[in-house]
């Protein structure tokens, strides 16, 4: 049995009793107990980029940032485009969690691929949707002409899957690549992948879902315009829900300065007034979830100068405590708080309902420590930010794991 006796988001005391294979009670009204987080957004390496990550590592870097449930991404060597290579990727992952004895609860998305398409129908029951990565970024996946495009909105929504875009549009990409005149150093990277870019990817998808009636997931949302065209979609009644991420939420464009290649991320830190505007949009309720889109890559490669250096960085470990920071500083309830991180994912994906908790200690103030990290890239792009409001215990099928 496993006993708990805490408080809830409203600060009432709360008790619960659960299965366990363990006898343990946690009797601490000073801790806050939220739902186990779901991220519906990560990489995790395997297979091919297992010395950036693997299960193994990333599943206790998940359990530390409390975190029961993870959507992985199909950018892996090679990439997730076929029903036996999904096979194959289930069985190293299942083998990886088994090996440390942490059951993380995973769902994977299967890789658009204009070659495979035809595989798609065939993984519909074993998958969490379809990712369609609109321009390139880590990896070779890519849908960049309007027939394929066409045809993944058209098997989603007969397979009733949902679609996940990765929106930056593949043409501007290279256009503002090819005509960029300035020094190619990291903040060009802003430029290179604007605004535009994105939104013109958007806006694309979102008309593809109302033509289809597809379900459609915008990841990572980054920008003011992005939200504007996704309020409009859902005030039509489209099926079309948004994603933020910790890293647009709290970094913005002049972050390069100080993190150089770490601050190299795909879609781009925006400006300020970009974070200003997501928060809003959580409020409005137009963003549904924040994804970590951990992605790590190993130090060397990120040093490596711009053009070489891949994009992406880790967020697993750092995302509750940088939500339950900006708690303490008035901006975002801890309501808002629990629906971008689980109760928002387990509807917009049906997710079954799950005993999973994590208790947090509101006042716990520590600073992000890159020595505590267990993500095997070991770094931080917020290293050395003193954050309030941690994760202390995270419940996973009936198993307790202290932090
Ligand atoms: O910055 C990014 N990194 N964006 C992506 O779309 C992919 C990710 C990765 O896999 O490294
Ligand atoms: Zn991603």
């Amino acid at each position: 049995m496993l006993t708990i006796l805490a408080k809830s988001i409203e600060g009432k005391p709360i008790s619960l009793t659960l299965q366990s294979p363990e006898s343990i009670t946690i009797n601490n009204d000073q801790l806050t107990l939220l739902p186990g987080l779901i991220d519906p957004h990560v990489h995790f390496r395997t297979p091919g980029h297992e010395y950036k990550e693997d299960w193994r590592t990333a599943a206790h870097a998940a359990i530390r940032g409390g975190y029961t449930t993870v959507f992985d991404m199909p950018n892996t060597l090679p990439p997730t485009v076929t029903a036996l290579l999904l096979q194959e990727k289930k069985a190293l992952i299942d083998s990886q969690l088994q090996e440390i004895g942490i059951p993380l609860r995973y769902q994977l998305f299967f890789g658009a691929d204009k070659k495979h398409l035809n595989e798609i129908s065939s993984v519909a029951r074993d998958v969490i949707g379809i990712k369609v990565f609109m321009g390139c970024s880590t990896g070779n996946l890519v849908i960049d002409d309007d027939e394929s495009l066409e045809a993944v909105f058209e098997i989603g929504a007969k397979n009733n899957l949902i679609v996940a875009v990765h929106a930056e549009d593949e043409h501007l990409l290279r256009q503002n690549k090819a005509h960029y005149k300035n020094k190619l150093d990291y903040p060009a990277h802003s430029e290179i992948r604007n605004i535009t870019a994105a939104v013109t990817a958007v806006e694309k998808a979102i008309n593809l879902s109302r033509k289809y009636g597809t379900k459609l997931y915008v990841l990572h949302v980054s920008s003011a315009p992005e939200i504007q065209l996704i309020k409009k979609a859902k005030q039509e009644g489209l099926n079309v829900y948004a994603e933020t991420t910790p890293h647009h939420l709290f970094l913005n464009d002049s972050a390069y300065a100080k993190l150089h290649g770490k601050a190299v991320v795909n879609p781009p830190l925006r400006s300020s007034e970009h974070q200003a505007a997501l928060f809003n949009a959580i409020h409005e309720k137009i963003i549904d979830t924040i994804g970590s889109d951990h992605a790590p890559h190993t130090l060397s490669e990120k040093a490596k100068p711009y053009g070489e250096c891949p994009s992406g960085m880790p967020g697993i470990e750092t995302t509750l405590a940088l939500l339950l920071n900006a708690h303490h500083e008035g901006l975002l309830s801890l309501t808002e708080i629990v629906s971008l991180t689980s109760t928002r994912a387990r509807e917009i994906f049906s997710l079954p309902e799950t005993n999973d908790f994590v208790l947090v200690d509101l006042n716990k103030t520590a600073e992000v420590s890159e020595s505590q990290l267990k993500t095997k890239c070991g770094w931080s792009p917020y290293a050395g930010k003193m954050l309030k409001g941690w994760p202390v215990y995270t419940i996973l099928g009936g198993k307790c794991y202290s932090i």
